[in-house]
């Protein structure tokens, strides 16, 4: 079996799917790797080091097309909007992000004609035995990490709280609004940047988490009961139940220095949390990281891809923050990857059990069939339609 890795062509992405020490265990699993030159570049990897470890690197991607039996990509289809339909040969398995929610039917269509079997990994179910290949936890940890780093950075104030002979300075109020995988890493950063941080989520059973990574966790005065679903996800809530929190959230946004925002719902755009009238009570000088701009933000004002000055705050709309930290990244990327493989590899070759939990929640079509998303998120929906579709720390020998 031939891995692939064709390298990323999505504007202002630098990592790779498959790192020098992935592609190593999979070569000692007698699987050949075959991937572009240059496509580790973005992320510090060189052509040498993939050599080194046994891979077969070709000068261009179509030829990493045309032989590998498996295609590993970060961005792929609907991720990418420069390449929206990959050369996908006849029959090959493509894993990746695939962005399953923004692919048109005729992507669907053309990937079912193929007969390829695409698995987008955001879909992995948020279960222990999925936990090694999820890749939206690993890229929003970085995420949120970064988010604090911004926001530090651009505040014209110190997050800490300075006691010296020239006076005291208090240190930055921080709020964090979500308190998932990024927002927890986000207060996590932003505390040990030594601010003074509250956090927010929907789902009151986080309290105890916010609070543990030393924040104070705010309660708002609003019926939460049905917010969540049976695997831990928000759902979907009405306007006049956000028009209710956006006045509650009024009474913290505007006496925040710092607010980073995260709330989010699969499948769904992100709710609009912070209004911009909020974001006028702030003091000037003050900033808002927007980790939601990809799904449309929580915040009024925020311009995905964009920073916006609003009323003499900065509101940051970064879309992809993990492509900030290139090395890391790639590396917790590729290693998702490979305990995904690992769970498919038998002899050599991936088996595709459709009856596995983790197989049918991630294959998008597979057998000429479509198995699209629910717009809820999680679960497939098989359309018999044949012509239709911890943080554990990376070390490197855990990479070897
Ligand atoms: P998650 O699903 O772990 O957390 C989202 C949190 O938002 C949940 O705890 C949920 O309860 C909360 N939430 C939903 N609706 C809410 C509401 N109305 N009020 C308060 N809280 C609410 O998601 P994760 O992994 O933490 O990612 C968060 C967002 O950050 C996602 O949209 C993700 O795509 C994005 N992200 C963005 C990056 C960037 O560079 N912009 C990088 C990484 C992640």
């Amino acid at each position: 079996m031939i891995v692939g890795i064709p390298g990323e062509t999505a504007s202002g992405e630098t990592r790779v799917a498959i790192t020098p020490p992935v592609a190593k265990k999979l070569v000692g699993r007698d699987v050949s790797v075959c991937v572009t030159s240059g496509a580790g570049e973005g992320s510090d990897w060189s052509d040498e080091a993939y050599r080194d470890v046994g891979c077969d690197v070709v000068d261009d991607r179509e030829t990493v097309f045309e032989r590998a039996d498996v295609i590993c990509q970060i961005r792929g289809l609907g991720t990418n909007e420069d390449e929206p339909m990959d050369p996908y040969r006849e029959g090959q398995i493509v894993v990746g992000t695939l962005g399953p929610y923004d692919l048109d039917d005729e992507v669907y269509d053309e990937l079912a004609d193929r007969q390829v079997s695409a698995f987008t990994l955001e879909l992995m179910p948020r279960i222990s035995r999925a936990q090694s290949m999820d890749v939206l936890s690993s890229m929003a940890s970085i995420g949120g990490y970064k988010a604090a780093l911004v926001a530090a950075e651009q505040l014209p104030k110190l997050f800490p709280l300075e006691m010296t002979a020239a006076g005291t300075v208090r240190p930055a109020d921080v709020f964090v609004i979500g308190a998932g995988v990024a927002g927890l890493k986000a207060i996590a950063t932003a505390e040990r940047l030594g601010a003074s941080v509250k956090g927010y989520d929907i789902r009151l059973e986080v309290k105890q988490e916010v609070e543990s990574l030393g924040a104070d966790f705010v309660e708002l005065d609003l019926e939460t009961e049905g917010s969540g679903d049976d695997e831990g996800y928000a759902v979907e809530m009405g306007e006049e139940f956000y028009e209710q929190q956006r006045k509650e959230l009024g009474r913290v946004v505007p006496e925040s220095d710092v607010v980073i925002t995260t709330a989010a719902i699969p499948g769904a755009p992100a709710p609009e949390l912070v209004s911009a009238e909020m974001i006028e009570g702030m003091d000037d000088g003050s900033v808002v990281v927007d980790l939601s701009a990809p799904t449309g933000g929580n915040c009024e004002p925020t311009v995905a891809g964009e920073t916006v000055e609003h009323a003499g705050v900065t509101v940051f709309g970064p879309t992809n923050l993990p492509a900030t930290v290139p090395h890391t990244a790639s590396q917790l990327f590729a290693n998702n990857l490979y305990n995904f493989l690992d769970h498919l590899l038998d002899d050599g070759e991936l088996v595709l059990d459709t009856d596995d939990e983790i197989v049918d929640a991630t294959l998008l079509t597979h057998d000429g069939t479509i198995r699209r998303p629910h717009e809820d998120g999680g679960e497939t929906d098989d359309e018999d339609d044949a012509t239709d579709e911890d943080e554990e720390p990376v070390e490197d020998e855990a990479d070897a």
